[in-house]
């Protein structure tokens, strides 16, 4: 388990095929990718190019068919799902299109949520008024996601992400819902959590909104067709 210093996410021929009784989809043709700690990329490609396919692979969501995944050093390729869930609680945050906060639960509690699965993180409660802080909503941690603009929770959103400290944080349209001042503010929010050190990967499909990140990896029917600094 040899990594190259700050290698957290490579791929290597990374192939998916999806399986439906009496059908064959190959989604993803042989991928090689690797990710370092303090990136901040940007995957972008056509509608059913693969990208959700890739990003749930990355986050311990859904297995590959063929090829080797290496998380931080370590072969993860074959982990059984109890490995999964353990590194998938512990190093990944989710931010979704449509932000999937529990809409009974306050802003606080959603935030909460991921520490629930963690035994490691000695104050919620610090840990969660810090989240709040770092999205810039502490005067909104008791609202429920219907008192709040789909900005703020979005910010929730990304706080419930972050919460756990995760090595990776994997937004997969996070400003698809958004109205583009919105979604301006959001990225400039994702701006600062890059300049704090985070490592972001976000699919988009607003040229816009790519810019905002160091890297573009475009896909292509399953493959990457173009990788480059911006
Ligand atoms: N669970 C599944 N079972 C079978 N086929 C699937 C499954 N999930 C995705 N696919 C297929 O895989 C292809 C890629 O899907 P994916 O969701 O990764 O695309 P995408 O690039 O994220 O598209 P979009 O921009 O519309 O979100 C699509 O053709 C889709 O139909
Ligand atoms: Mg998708």
């Amino acid at each position: 388990m040899s990594a190259e210093a700050g290698e957290l996410v490579t791929f290597t021929g990374l192939k998916k095929v999806y399986h439906l009784p009496g059908l064959e989809v190959p989604v993803l043709h042989g991928i090689d990718l690797t990710i370092r700690a303090g990136e901040f990329t940007a995957i972008m490609g056509a509608s059913g190019s693969g990208k959700s396919t890739l990003m749930n692979i990355i986050g311990f969501l859904d297995r590959p068919s063929e090829g080797a995944y290496h998380f931080k050093g370590e072969d993860v390729t074959a982990l059984d799902d109890d490995g999964e869930s353990r590194i998938r609680n512990r190093e990944i945050g989710f931010i979704y299109q449509n932000f999937n906060l529990l809409p009974r639960c306050t802003a606080f509690e959603n935030i909460a949520l991921p520490l629930f699965y963690r035994d490691d993180v000695e104050d919620e409660r610090a840990a969660v008024t810090h989240a709040l802080e770092i999205v810039g909503l502490s005067d909104r941690g008791h609202h429920k996601p219907n008192e709040l603009s789909g900005g703020q929770r979005q910010r929730v959103a990304i706080a419930r992400a972050l919460v756990g400290n995760p090595a990776i944080l994997l937004a997969d349209e996070p400003t698809g819902a958004l109205d583009s001042k919105t979604g301006q503010e959001i990225m400039d929010l994702f701006r600062a959590l890059h300049g704090r050190g985070c490592t972001i990967i976000m699919v988009t499909h607003d040229r816009q909104v790519a810019s905002h990140c160091k890297r573009i990896i475009e896909i292509k029917d399953g493959r990457i067709t173009s990788d480059s600094l911006t």
